[in-house]
Parts: C-alpha cells; sequence; structure tokens
C-alpha cells in the first residue's frame, strides 16, 4: 500500500503542461504519476478542480533564530512557509549571533530539525577574516556577504576584503549589493528627512549598481560563481543583459516586482526595506529581465519585524517586510493576470532555485523525486488578511490584495504539513543537501 495519493489533480508536469490525472507519494518519493491510479492509499486526498504544484524553494529568507524570536523563529517561520507553499528555504546568516562559524551553524541546523516544517538550509555569512571557515564549513548553500549594512552586524564593504573572498574557493557567493559607502554618505545627506520614502533616496539606483558592478568585476576576474540577490534596479538588469557570464545568477523578489515608491504614501515604513522599493520603470525592467531570463529565480528575502517596530519614526524603523507565506498566491495571480506563464513561475520558484543551489531530486513532478508539493486552489480568489499569517510578526504589507493560487494542502517529504489552514501535527522537514 502506498503512503498518500491525490487523486483527479491538475498536475504541473515539468514542461509547464497539466495532466489531469493522480499522483501517487511512497516513503517520501514521488512514486506514481498517471492519469489513473487504481491502488489503495493510507491516506488520499479528492483533488478535483485543484493543482498540484511542486512546493516552491524560497531561496532567501530571515528567520531570525538565533537572537530575535520575538519576530519570528525557525519553528514560525517554517509553518508561514508551508501555508504559503513553500516546502524548502534558505536561511540568511544575519541571526544574533550571526552565522558566521561552523558552531554557529550546527547550532541553526540541531534547532531546525527540532522545529522546522519545511526542509532547510542555511548560508555561511561572510566576515573580512572568517576566510576558512567560509571555505570549509558544511552543510551551507553559499556565502552570504553584505556589501552593504542591512539587518545586523555582517559587513564585507572594502574591495580588498572582497577581492580576497572571490580570490579563494569556489563555492556560490551570495551578496546583497548595496554600496556602504554611499549609503553612509547619502544618510547625511538626507539626516534632515524623517519619512519612509527617504529610505528609497538615500539607498538610491546608484547605491545597487555600484555595489552590483564591483561583485560582477570581481567575479569576472575569478570565474567565480556570483548570485545577486533581490535585483532592484533597472541599472542593474541592464548591467547583466550587457555582461551575465555562465557563472553569474540573479534574484528578484515579489516586493520589488508588484511594490513601488508609491506605496509609501498609504504603507509608511512598513514597506521600508533593503534594497529599497523603486519606481515604476523598475519594476517593469525586472519583469522584463525575468522573461528575458537575466534573472533566474525569485526569492522572497522574508524579513519579519513587528509592527510595533515597524511604527517608529523613519529612520529608527527596521528595513524588511515579510514574504514567505504570500509569494506563491502573489505570483500565481500574476499568472492569472496574463503577466507570466505558469511555467515561468515553476522554474523561478521551484526548479530554478533548486538547480541553482544544486539541490536534488526537488522542484519538479517526476517519478522518483522528492514528494515536496502543494496543492493549490487557482479557481478562487481570498484577500491576503494580517490575521490568517502564520509569521510571528503577524502582518503583510499586501493585506487587502485579493489573490488566487492559495495552497489547500502543502505536502513535505510525502507528508501532509499544512491541511486547510492548520499544520498537521508531528511532521518534519530535513537538512538539505548541496551537491558541490
Ligand atoms: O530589508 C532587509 N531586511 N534587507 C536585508 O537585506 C535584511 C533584511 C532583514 O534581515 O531584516
Amino acid at each position: 500500500m502506498t503512503d498518500l495519493i491525490i487523486r483527479n489533480a491538475r498536475i504541473a508536469l515539468p514542461d509547464g503542461s497539466l495532466l489531469e490525472g493522480d499522483l501517487a507519494c511512497t516513503q517520501g518519493k514521488i512514486s506514481k504519476i498517471s492519469a489513473q491510479l487504481d491502488m489503495q492509499a493510507r491516506e488520499s486526498i479528492d483533488a478535483q478542480g485543484k493543482t498540484l504544484l511542486p512546493g516552491a524553494i524560497d531561496p532567501q529568507v530571515h528567520f531570525r533564530e538565533p537572537g530575535n524570536e520575538h519576530k519570528e523563529d525557525l519553528g514560525s517561520g517554517s509553518r508561514a512557509a508551508v501555508h504559503g507553499g513553500v516546502t524548502s528555504f534558505l536561511e540568511m546568516p544575519n541571526t544574533s549571533p550571526p552565522t558566521t562559524t561552523q558552531a554557529a551553524l550546527d547550532e541553526k541546523l540541531v534547532r531546525a530539525a527540532k522545529k522546522c516544517v519545511a526542509n532547510y538550509g542555511f548560508f555561511i555569512g561572510a566576515t573580512p577574516d572568517n576566510l576558512e571557515v567560509l571555505n570549509t564549513v558544511s552543510p551551507v548553500c553559499g556565502i552570504k556577504i553584505f556589501m552593504g549594512a542591512s539587518t545586523g552586524s555582517l559587513l564585507v564593504n572594502k574591495e580588498k576584503d572582497l577581492e580576497n573572498i572571490f580570490a579563494h574557493g569556489s563555492r556560490l557567493i551570495a551578496v546583497h549589493a548595496e554600496n556602504e559607502q554611499r549609503i553612509n554618505e547619502r544618510q547625511v545627506e538626507f539626516s534632515d528627512r524623517d519619512t519612509a520614502e527617504t529610505h528609497s533616496l538615500i539607498r538610491d539606483n546608484e547605491c545597487a549598481l555600484l555595489a552590483s558592478e564591483l561583485a560582477l568585476k570581481l567575479s569576472n576576474r575569478y570565474q567565480r560563481r556570483l548570485h545577486i540577490l533581490h535585483l532592484s534596479t533597472k541599472e542593474e538588469v541592464a548591467l547583466l543583459r550587457q555582461d551575465k557570464p555562465e557563472w553569474v545568477s540573479a534574484e528578484a523578489i515579489p516586493n520589488h516586482l508588484l511594490l513601488n515608491v508609491e506605496d509609501y504614501h498609504t504603507q509608511g515604513a512598513l514597506v521600508q526595506m533593503n534594497p529599497p522599493i523603486r519606481t515604476r520603470e523598475d519594476n517593469e525592467a525586472l519583469w522584463q529581465g525575468l522573461h528575458d531570463g537575466i534573472i533566474d529565480i525569485i526569492a522572497t528575502d522574508h524579513a519579519p519585524h513587528t509592527l510595533e517596530e515597524k511604527q517608529q519614526p523613519y529612520p529608527k524603523t527596521p528595513s524588511g517586510m515579510p514574504g514567505v507565506e504570500t509569494s506563491l498566491p502573489l505570483m500565481l495571480t500574476q499568472m492569472q493576470a496574463g503577466r507570466c506563464t505558469l511555467k515561468e513561475v515553476l522554474q523561478w520558484m521551484c526548479s530554478g532555485p533548486a538547480e541553482l543551489y544544486n539541490i536534488k531530486n526537488k522542484g519538479r513532478l517526476i517519478e522518483g523525486w522528492d514528494a515536496d508539493l502543494t496543492l493549490v486552489d487557482l479557481g478562487n480568489k481570498k484577500p491576503v488578511r494580517n490575521e490568517d499569517m502564520f509569521s510571528k510578526c503577524g502582518w503583510s504589507a499586501y493585506a487587502g490584495w485579493d489573490l488566487t493560487g492559495w495552497p489547500q494542502y502543502t505536502i513535505v517529504g510525502g507528508q501532509i504539513v499544512y491541511d486547510n489552514g492548520t499544520i498537521r501535527d508531528g511532521v518534519l522537514g530535513q537538512a538539505l543537501q548541496f551537491s558541490e
């Protein structure tokens, strides 16, 4: 007998086509996909009218544990993930203490094993003097460099320190590309302003471009695997359009595709993040970059802060917005509106991140691959409501947006973990493996 059968679903196949049929899960794997399966299962789901997708992989989240568990922790962050159809996540090192040593990484892995309901992987954080750790620590999905300071203490902004990291080793380097010197100068220049929209003036497009140019230059010099996180400007898209070697990849997040400086008028510092939200023109350039393959994948940069923290006067407000539980419905809603295809969404959010980070057997519905799945409802719309969020921070910048594609079930390793609004007890995710 098989463990779980999802019957009568519209199953999203790797080529983007939909097969009306059944999918069976056995011992954590997708054991069979077929128009009709005549077999018994311990549990079955009638998925009539619903669409079965590979679980999304969110390759950039901040889950705050250890150190800031009042905003989020690995348990709450992972529950938010499966609520949004995300079955695997890669978490950033700007926790407290930061993840800059093997011991700090081990500590996160131990904590995650006890409470994460989705699969998890972690970045190692670069400092000016932990080069040896960066190249020996394990298991990590890559090295994170904050070229400009953001939440937390991590920063490597001097070119000689950056060059030292790019010159030694072969692991993927993921950069938060903002130029620290320009940020500091402009903070002084705009110090008489106290509205949140000042944030986009201080950390302007040039800040992002200067840092992306430097990262690209160093990556070219050493042919070093580079991933530019949360690309936000039309200038960076143009830069990569001109020069994107095969060892360079880039990412966009829904906030930079769907929000822009006009949103400060209604949302104030709720939409303050690093790099900041930009203009409509930048939104458009990022969409075009995605369609053209200049931008490879979508992450969320899920960065929860409490509403109380976000309600302080600017510039005391912390930067970042939650996003892990709304990204898939947001993108599926964009798909329904004709902005992109299902094939693109699956590539940007499922198979693309798996390939980019060398995560085997995830991101596609293929027999023998891991049974990480989400069954979504594309037939109805439901508004985002703060009170429905599973993230500990309890709010979303998309509150009030009417979205389709909300998950009804999310399945991790062949086990139902999210079931129509509730998390089932006893299901845990696993540590992701990264083949180098
Ligand atoms: O806005 C941001 N918030 N950008 C980052 O790079 C970090 C994040 C956070 O951790 O709060």
